[in-house]
């Protein structure tokens, strides 16, 4: 007797199969004759591992327009206006903005975040409110908060301190932003003093590291050279990198091996890189993206983050890791079967193994969190970003959407569509 039975979907391998589960857990997967309290029917559709955001600011999410917006629409300014809305804000709008973009985040099927929240402010407003955001909703998204000395951990009086507070507090990781600090003298000093706290404390790192469009915005060489110094390879992530969109190639190619071998992972954030990256420049304009074809050729963990829905930074956002897949599948021309079936990959399994997510996947064991979608297989996915037709957590049905098809009245044509096609099973 099984609570829950998904029967007949498709996996993302292309095996079709039903998936048991008792309790919190995935218990079986094949073929299954037994009774089950609640049968979802999954036929022909494709069932997939929960999505994962590795890269997110929780804490500036839904604030879009208050006190102002970015007129520049440039990162600067962002920066600028967030200070303006730290100081009005309300532990109690941080809970209910972060909840409400949690309940978008669930019902996409989004069930685990790591979220920066700003470390800067001496009151640690934004922790508190997202440590009690993190419990809340720990039933059915795991929150992984990461300590942002958003303003420069230098650069800002009492960052240092505030960021150690906020690790004190319970914050989970370690981050920083080398390249606002006022010198690149300092950048290289924070990243390494952030890592030393890592290793201290055994705490994972993920810092913004070089997001401008200057070539010479070096520092996630510092960061995987302490990260080797310090062992902490496999725990590191270097988030944005969009200077190497402009880096010399010949500086790249000695980069590039020095990353993989220290074991830092890259979170590219396409949505928000395309719209803050070359701000300054006329024409031809760079668009930021770092080298992620060129990294996972290197063997270097990449994985793709939304950064930003509806803040200071960015005016759009769905809460839907496909438009981020399908965003970064665009701008890094990844646009081979492989390629574009690695975008799948990126937003789920790879964000995962980023994060460090324990028993995450559809395997016997496995937490029971999965998501059936209204398409065929992970590209069509990607093409389509379709409905989510249910959304299960550790075990629970949370969320449930109609497929999106269109009713037409056209003459000579049948009444009903469907866009999803065979092309790539
Ligand atoms: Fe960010």
């Amino acid at each position: 007797m099984f609570d829950l039975i998904v029967k007949g979907g498709t996996l993302p391998d292309g095996r079709k199969t039903d998936i048991g589960i008792q309790g919190d857990r995935i218990t079986a997967i094949g073929p299954i004759d037994a009774e089950a309290r609640q049968i979802i029917d999954a036929t022909g559709d494709l069932i997939s591992p929960p999505f994962v955001d590795p890269h997110f600011h929780m804490d500036a999410t839904l604030s879009y327009g208050t006190p102002r917006i970015n007129a520049s629409g440039t990162l600067l300014e962002g920066i600028g206006l967030w200070g303006e809305l730290k100081e009005v804000m309300t532990h109690e709008e941080v809970v209910e903005r972060a909840l409400a973009y949690c309940d978008w985040a669930a019902s996409m099927g989004i069930l685990a975040i790591r979220s920066h929240v700003d470390t800067c402010h001496d009151s640690l407003l934004g922790v508190q409110a997202l440590l009690e955001v993190r419990q809340k909703v720990a039933p059915y998204i795991e929150l992984q908060l990461v300590a942002f000395p958003q303003d420069g951990l230098y650069r800002s009086p009492g960052a240092l301190d505030n960021t150690i507070r906020a690790l004190d507090m319970g914050v989970d990781v370690v981050g920083g932003i080398p390249h606002f600090e006022r010198t690149m003298e300092d950048g290289r000093a924070s990243v390494r003093e952030l890592c030393e706290i890592a290793a201290q404390r055994s705490l994972m790192v993920d810092m913004h590291c070089d997001e401008t469009d200057d070539p010479l915005s070096r520092h996630i060489e510092t960061l995987a050279f302490e990260t080797q110094r310090l062992g902490l390879g496999g725990r590191v992530a270097g988030s944005h990198l969009t200077s190497m969109h402009s880096m010399d190639n010949y500086y790249v190619s000695k980069l590039l091996p020095l990353i993989a071998e220290a074991g830092v992972a890259a979170i590219p954030n396409p949505l928000i890189n395309i719209v803050l990256q070359g701000r300054h420049d006329t024409f031809p304009k760079r668009r930021g993206m770092t080298r992620v074809k060129e990294m996972l050729a290197m063997g270097i963990t990449v994985g793709f983050g939304q950064d930003c829905v509806l803040d200071p930074w960015y005016s759009l956002g769905t809460a839907d890791m496909l438009d981020v897949a399908f965003m970064g599948l665009h701008v890094d021309q990844m646009t081979s079967p492989e390629e574009m079936r690695k975008c799948f990959d990126m937003v789920t399994v790879d964000n995962a193994r980023i994060m460090g997510l324990q028993d995450y996947g559809l395997h016997v064991g496995a937490k029971a969190s999965l998501v059936v979608l209204d398409a065929g297989n992970p590209i069509e996915a990607v093409r389509l970003r379709p409905s989510r037709l249910a959304v299960i957590a550790n075990g629970k049905l949370i969320s449930t959407a109609p497929r999106g098809n269109s009713q037409l009245s056209l003459p000579g044509r049948p009444p009903g569509i469907r866009r999803r096609h065979s092309a790539h099973s």
